[in-house]
């Protein structure tokens, strides 16, 4: 397998986000922000995206398939006139993320964060202080009000414009038990008519699994169940939306463009993703 492109874990002085942390308890959503090239995150965070990519050498460049995902659909979405974005499970909002992509060539843009876990929150909000055009909202997907009746959101958004719902690498925290298809639609309605949906999902893929038993295993750290989903239960989670061009397709070949890694061999990630607009 060809190594991914991981920064080297030195201790160095912040390059992009003026918040750089100094927190001692590792995060994942920082562990994220390393892999992505980001300088939000500090030493025992970078000890942590070490031991991950000694199990599960993979992680690095699906967070960066994700990534270059939402980038590309935050462009199109953005060319075909969509300003404004509810993102669900947004992590930290560093490198690439949506207001960055979107105001490239839009700055009005406004985009409404969302996060389940209170750290990510907090300090993404710190991050994004004095940007009127964004909020980040504690909130958990399973809750889909919690997001639609949100104060904030209803503040910052004109719900009868068109609004992009982003489920990017996320749902797989979501199980079957709790609906995802359900939580989706109802998000979707609750956008308005215009609303569409843009969702990749890390696949089902055994190696991952094996990978992620291993770093359990090795450093004693139990790890969530994830629901990963192959992309016949992911077209299950679409079954309220319209899937457009080019369809649900393995993530990197979803629209590639020049800033697309090259590197498609399917071993080195697991997933897919789609652009939809409501039935
Ligand atoms: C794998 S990260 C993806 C982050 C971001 N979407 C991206 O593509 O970089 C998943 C994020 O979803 C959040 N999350 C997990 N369960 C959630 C829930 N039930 N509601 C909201 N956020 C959740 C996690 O805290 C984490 O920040």
């Amino acid at each position: 397998m060809t190594n991914p492109k991981t920064p080297s874990p030195a201790d160095s002085p912040p390059i992009w986000a003026p918040g750089t942390t100094g927190s001692e308890t590792p995060n994942t959503a920082r562990v994220r922000d390393y892999w992505l090239g980001g300088s939000h995150n500090s030493a025992p965070d970078r000890r942590l995206a070490e031991q991950f990519t000694l199990c599960a050498p993979q992680l690095p460049y699906l967070v960066r398939t994700h990534r270059n995902f939402l980038r590309r659909v935050v462009t199109r979405l953005v060319r075909d006139g969509v300003r404004q974005f509810v993102d669900l499970g947004s992590g930290m909002p560093t490198v690439g993320n949506v207001h960055e992509v979107a105001r490239r060539s839009a700055p009005e843009c406004r985009v409404v964060y969302t996060d389940i876990d209170p750290v990510v929150v907090a300090e993404s909000r710190e991050l994004l202080a004095g940007d009127d055009l964004t909020a980040y909202l504690h909130a958990d997907i399973r809750r889909p009000e919690q997001i639609l009746d949100s104060p904030d959101l209803l503040g910052l958004l004109d719900l009868n414009e068109p609004v992009a719902l982003l489920a990017i690498d996320v749902l797989h925290h979501v199980p079957d038990s709790a609906e995802p298809a359900r939580l989706l639609t109802t998000c979707a309605e609750g956008l308005g008519p215009a609303c569409r949906l843009a969702l990749s999902h890390t696949g089902c893929d055994e190696l991952l699994i094996d990978a992620l038993r291993l770093y359990s295993d090795i450093y004693s750290k139990p790890l969530p169940e994830f629901a990963f989903r192959s992309s016949a239960e992911v077209r299950d989670l679409l079954a309220g939306f319209e899937v457009t061009e080019p369809g649900l397709v393995p993530i990197p070949l979803w629209l590639p463009d020049d800033e697309t890694e090259p590197d498609q061999n399917p071993e080195h990630f697991s997933g897919c993703a789609a652009l939809a607009r409501r039935r």
